[in-house]
């Protein structure tokens, strides 16, 4: 099984949960950047996303995920923007092609929980098997690597 940890991530949360995945589980870890970085102020930032989430902007990326055909499980990160996923997070599902393979989503969020976060990458992956997602609220706490331990366990008996 080859596996693949995609994430973006603005202030570090979603990274921190993606980096400790790979340690639970192994695999390839790429943190999708785009083209054009986000303004460094929050404020910005929140007002940027409101408007490509409207607007259904999905932001170049610098790079595109080469050999995507040769993994077996994806997970995917995003920081919930709004509710929903961030837009490069979008950019990554519209340009790859996930059918067939497992997807296993997760996401950060400031307390609203994962809202919108992984059905919209459910409705982006049609042709994939989902697997239970983990979502954790900020960098995820202390206890992080527990908790990935804990899904991992579970998720290992569906793939
Ligand atoms: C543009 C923007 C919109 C956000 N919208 C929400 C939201 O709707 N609900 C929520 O719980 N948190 C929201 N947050 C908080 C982030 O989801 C949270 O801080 C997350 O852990 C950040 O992940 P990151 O450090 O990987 O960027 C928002 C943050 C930003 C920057």
């Amino acid at each position: 099984m080859k596996v693949l940890i995609v994430y973006y991530s603005w202030s570090g949360n979603t990274r921190r949960v993606a980096e400790t995945i790979r340690e639970v589980v192994g695999g390839d870890l790429v943190e999708l950047v785009p083209e054009d970085a986000y303004p460094k102020s929050y404020k910005e930032t929140v007002e940027q996303a409101k408007r490509e989430i409207k607007a259904g902007f999905k932001p170049p990326l610098k790079a595109k995920i080469e050999r995507i055909e040769d993994y077996d499980v994806v997970f995917v990160g995003s920081p919930n923007w709004w509710g929903t996923i961030a837009p490069p997070v979008a950019t990554f599902l519209s340009q790859h092609d996930l059918s067939g393979k497992i997807v296993v989503p997760f996401c950060t969020h400031g307390g609203g929980g994962k809202q919108r976060v992984i059905e919209t990458i459910k409705n982006m992956c049609p042709k994939s098997k989902i697997l239970l997602e983990l979502a954790v609220s900020g960098d995820g706490g202390k206890d992080l690597k527990e908790k990935v331990e804990r899904w991992w366990q579970t998720l290992k008996t569906h793939i």
